[in-house]
């Protein structure tokens, strides 16, 4: 199972960033790290068995772009992957329109994209949650074949009223279904689940047919990112 952890705005130093990496590193697991863009190069040097990516791009490949990072630059840095439309990222403003070519741009750079997806607000009917699901994937993948990518881009269902912070998540197990139902007529690639992934409920989640979580605030705590990764290995033992 693929593991992302989105470490956010933490952590402050990268001596810190050094000692959640070399916790990491006895976890023994192939584990994707989207650490701040700052310590990205010092940590692709000093971690070479870790995938690194970053959390945002641009959606340019060069130019007059004040404080903004080309995916061209994470690729030449050996940057493996960018996150894509996450709902922090969207908070900020940035719609799907922005997503659509921030995602066009990556492919272009050949950098792997993890797509963030899902509803904005609780859609308790099924039929509107099925046209709210539509609806966003009509802007976000407008002109993209979205099949012949299927190496290279990653969707994770992380509706954000289900991310750590809204407090509310996660999201049941019986409307993860009904994405990854929904999701598997129109793409073929790797399907994660990611929003309030914490050790009380990551079993919830192993059974069903997902490829792997998106794992936000509790990446960050060394102890219940460790029950985590255990559980998820016990699970693919019996598997
Ligand atoms: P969370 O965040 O695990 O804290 O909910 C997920 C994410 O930011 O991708």
């Amino acid at each position: 199972m693929l593991v992302i952890t989105n470490w956010k705005m933490n952590p402050l130093s990268l001596s810190q960033a050094y000692k959640l990496l070399d916790f990491y590193q006895k976890l023994n697991y192939k584990i994707w790290v989207a650490p701040p863009f700052l310590f990205l190069q010092d940590l692709i040097k000093k971690y070479p068995d870790f995938i690194f990516g970053v959390q945002n791009i641009y959606f340019e490949k060069r130019g007059a772009y004040t404080g903004e990072i080309s995916p061209w630059m994470v690729k030449n840095i050996g940057g493996k992957f960018t996150i894509i439309n996450h709902s922090e990222r969207r908070k900020l403003k940035e719609d799907l329109k922005i997503a659509n070519l921030k995602l066009k741009s990556a492919l272009k750079a050949n950098l792997i994209s993890v797509v963030c997806f899902g509803e904005d607000n609780i859609i308790k009917d099924k039929q509107s949650l099925i046209k709210e699901w539509n609806k966003e994937y009509k802007i976000l993948f407008r002109d993209l074949n979205i099949n012949s990518f299927k190496n290279k881009i990653i969707i994770a269902y992380e509706p954000s009223w289900a991310i750590s912070t809204a407090k509310i998540g996660p999201v049941p197990k019986e409307q993860v279904v009904l994405f990854i139902n929904w999701i598997k007529k129109r793409f073929r690639g790797k399907i994660l689940y990611g929003g309030s992934v914490f050790p009380e409920n990551i079993e919830n989640y192993l059974d069903i047919s997902l490829d792997g979580f998106l794992i936000g605030s509790h990446s960050l705590k060394p102890k219940n990112f460790r029950i985590i990764i255990e559980k998820i290995k016990k699970f693919s033992i019996i598997k």
